[in-house]
């Protein structure tokens, strides 16, 4: 009998019913899979303590890290945190589930492809994936509102107590940065985030603006120095497999009904991302 696989998917948002559908769908092949979620489960608090407790109670290891859905503060959600804190209140609902978070330490998966230490990580990002020419984070902001791609997080996901989303997100950067410093330099790694370490994957969007919310430079050459045997991301909403530097990048996503629906394979299949 085949062995147990580390599998990936991201970017649940069961807020639409047929997401959800999707979600109670997922089950592993074998009592000791792993399951990593790269982010946007849902908006609403209590939706993402009952997805990651669903898939907590499936799978053999449940990993997950935090995409931009979950760090809003929806007005008609009872759990009006913001920000830092609200991020704090997700990650004591994930240790009370045994989801390991970015504030855990990394599991180390010892089945086929292994060993290898998995790293869910929480960056955000800090507008420096701007258009051609722009400068700086305000004119790259302005060109967007100029055009209508103005990402919801603008509204929605308060950086409190940081003064901006970018200072979160430089914040995240170094202290993640101190973590991976930590790990056994003889071990390779699978790094989970929700945004894409390095810039390439967002040249394929639609819409070009949007990449600002998409990533940050800081971390262009994390998957060569963090010594990453894969890269799994989502936020994107472009599932596909990539390879920058010989390294794998796993785009993950199940994205919203009204993408999935038109591509040709089966929305919600889990990804293999070793094993
Ligand atoms: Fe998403
Ligand atoms: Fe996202």
């Amino acid at each position: 009998m085949e062995g147990p696989t580390l599998y990936a998917i991201s970017d649940l948002h069961i807020a639409y019913a047929e997401n959800r559908e999707i979600l109670e769908g997922i089950r592993p092949e074998h009592d000791g899979d792993w399951l990593i979620v790269a982010g946007d489960v849902g908006e609403l608090f209590a939706d993402v303590e009952w997805a990651l407790g669903l898939l907590a109670g499936r799978f053999a290891k449940v990993i997950w890290a935090p995409g931009n859905h979950e760090l809003w503060t929806p007005r008609e959600d009872p759990v009006q945190l913001r920000g830092e804190a609200r991020y704090r209140r997700l990650v004591e609902v994930c240790r009370g589930l045994g989801v390991v978070t970015p504030e855990d330490d990394y599991p180390v998966w010892t089945g086929r492809g292994g060993p290898v230490v998995v790293a869910p990580l929480f960056l955000l990002y800090d507008y420096s994936f701007r258009m051609p020419g722009l400068t700086t984070k305000e004119a790259s902001l302005a060109h967007a509102y100029e055009v209508g791609v103005v990402c919801t997080d603008e509204i929605l996901l308060h950086p409190d107590p940081y003064p901006s989303r970018d200072a979160w997100c430089r914040a995240r950067v170094a202290e993640t940065e101190r973590r991976l410093a930590e790990v056994d330099p003889g071990l390779r790694t699978v790094l989970v985030n929700h945004f894409p370490l390095v810039r390439e994957p967002t040249r394929v969007l639609r819409y070009p603006e949007f990449a600002q919310w998409c990533g940050t430079d800081l971390t262009a050459d994390w998957h060569l120095r963090h010594r990453a045997a894969v890269a799994v991301y989502g936020h994107l909403h472009i599932p596909r497999t990539t390879w920058h530097d010989g390294v794998r990048f796993e785009e993950v996503s199940v994205g919203y009904p009204r993408e999935w629906r038109w591509r040709s394979a089966p929305p919600g299949r889990l990804r293999r991302v070793l094993g």
